[in-house]
């Protein structure tokens, strides 16, 4: 029986990543780095500087480690002057109502993010106070794959793994959750993904009692 969901936030709670895509693109085309949006998806749920070790794969240059960092730098601050346009409209359908269900249901609940930026998102669109624990990019060493922000998450939640389900968009997630040994439901980009244990589009189509018995 599961006892806690741990979220994913980039393409599960909101779509920021057209945003990651935008703030890539720019940086990319400026450094003359082929980029598209098929190498951007190798990018879900990797943390940012291994995004940008994906991105050079490309380059015929080689940056120093001083070079990366604003190479970085200037891709996350265009990401964070898009991000300014998100509002709590912008949460992904199905979601709110899940999230409202689990609650009513005394189901613990987290956010498992990549992202340093999971704070300032959480803030923008009316959440920062609604979850009972937040593991993101600033508390771990290991991104995903690595169970790492997972393990945390349910850690901060007094909740064992193998009673917490993951809810990801991501490749990179997906493994994530199953090797912390936790069930995981795959949304969006993970819909066709048959590693997880429930796969659907989105979470509008999704019975808050099918996930707790998974
Ligand atoms: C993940 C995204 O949630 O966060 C990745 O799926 C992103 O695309 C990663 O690279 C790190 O994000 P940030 O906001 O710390 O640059
Ligand atoms: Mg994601």
């Amino acid at each position: 029986m599961i006892k806690a969901v741990i979220f994913d936030l980039d393409g599960v709670i909101v779509s920021t990543d057209e945003f990651h895509y935008q703030g890539w693109q720019k940086m990319a085309d400026a450094e003359n780095i082929y980029f598209d949006r098929a190498i951007n998806e190798r990018l879900r749920g990797v943390s940012r500087m291994e995004s940008l070790e994906i991105i050079l794969e490309k380059s015929h240059k080689t940056y120093s480690a001083e070079e990366k960092t604003e190479l970085a730098t200037r891709k996350n601050d265009i990401y964070r002057e898009l991000l300014k346009k998100i509002t709590p409209k912008d949460i992904l359908v199905g979601v709110s109502s899940v999230l409202e269900e689990l609650k009513r249901r005394k189901i613990k609940i987290a956010i498992g993010s990549s992202s340093r930026n999971t704070p300032a998102i959480l803030e923008r669109i009316g959440l920062s106070n609604f979850f009972d624990a937040v593991a993101d990019g600033n508390d771990i060493k290991n991104s995903k794959p690595d169970p790492e922000v997972f393990l945390l998450a349910a850690k901060r939640m007094g909740i064992n793994p193998s009673e917490c389900l993951v809810v990801e968009d991501a490749e990179a997630g997906v493994e994530a959750a199953l090797a912390g040994a936790m069930k995981v439901l795959g949304v969006g980009s993970a819909a066709t993904d048959h590693r997880a244990h429930l796969t659907s589009n989105d979470l509008s189509a999704i019975e808050v009692d099918t996930l707790l018995n998974l």
